[in-house]
């Protein structure tokens, strides 16, 4: 099963993304944690992109859906993908039935996660991510259960993305505005779309999101 979460920054893509992988084994394909990983890793793309994403603007088209392609290609993508992050362009959401379809494959659901914009500042300014896993916790909402220990893998080392202060993520909240929520139709009338309340809390937005895929999986 192949599905894309949607919403803006913040809304939960990563954190959804991460629990579907543990109870789906899908994988998750997160164009953002491939971007920050290539900048970390000092290549080529990695040294273009950042200060695009230090701005909250957009990667160019066609790096993102060549790293898209590219990582499609692996073999760990067969039992599905949970897209997160991406498509968020109608170029890029063309690219991607092209790539699926070029590949045998399709593309099963479209959750939108809808969300307050206040709240998402909010979180996006309390978040911190396990160095080792990707894991993503929240001050607040969401910490550790033991403190300073990841849940997940045991990591003891966070980070603090470099795009999460206030100014750049209204930036973001803007980009996703404009250049994004036009998927929303695109999907709706390819009958794909589905919405659920990213407000709620993160274990309700897992069963709305299993809900859906119980439905895709019984056609
Ligand atoms: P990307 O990494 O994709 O960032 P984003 O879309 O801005 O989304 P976030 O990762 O900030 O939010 P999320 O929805 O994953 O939320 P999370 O689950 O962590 O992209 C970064 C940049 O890379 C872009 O700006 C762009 O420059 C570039 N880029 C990436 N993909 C691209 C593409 N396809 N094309 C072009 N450029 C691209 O949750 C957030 C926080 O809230 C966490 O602390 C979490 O614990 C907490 N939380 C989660 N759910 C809940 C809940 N239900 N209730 C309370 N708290 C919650
Ligand atoms: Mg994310």
């Amino acid at each position: 099963m192949n599905l894309i979460l949607l919403g803006p920054p913040g809304a939960g893509k990563g954190t959804q993304a991460k629990i579907l992988e543990e109870q789906y084994g899908l994988k998750q394909l997160s164009t953002g944690d491939m971007l920050r990983a290539a900048i970390a890793a000092g290549t080529e793309t990695g040294l273009k992109a950042k200060a695009i994403m230090d701005k909250g603007d957009l990667v160019s088209d066609d790096v993102i859906v060549g790293i898209v392609s590219e990582r499609l290609d692996k073999p760990d993508v067969a039992k599905g993908v949970v897209f997160d992050g991406f498509p968020r362009t109608p170029a890029q959401a063309e690219a991607l039935d092209k790539m699926l379809a070029g590949r045998g494959s399709k593309l099963d659901a479209v959750i939108e996660m809808r969300a307050d914009d206040e709240a998402l500042v909010g979180r996006i300014a309390g978040r911190f991510t396990c160095k080792t896993c990707g894991k993503s916790y929240h001050d607040k909402f969401q910490p550790t259960k033991k403190p300073g220990v990841c849940d997940n893998c045991g990591g003891t080392e966070f980070v603090r993305r470099a795009d999460d202060n206030e100014k750049t993520v209204r930036d973001r909240l803007q980009v996703y505005n404009r250049q994004t929520a036009p998927l929303v139709s695109y999907y709706a009338k390819a009958g794909k779309l589905s919405v659920v309340d990213g407000m709620a809390e993160i274990g309700a937005v897992t069963a709305s999101i299993a809900k859906v895929l119980n439905g895709v999986a019984k056609g």
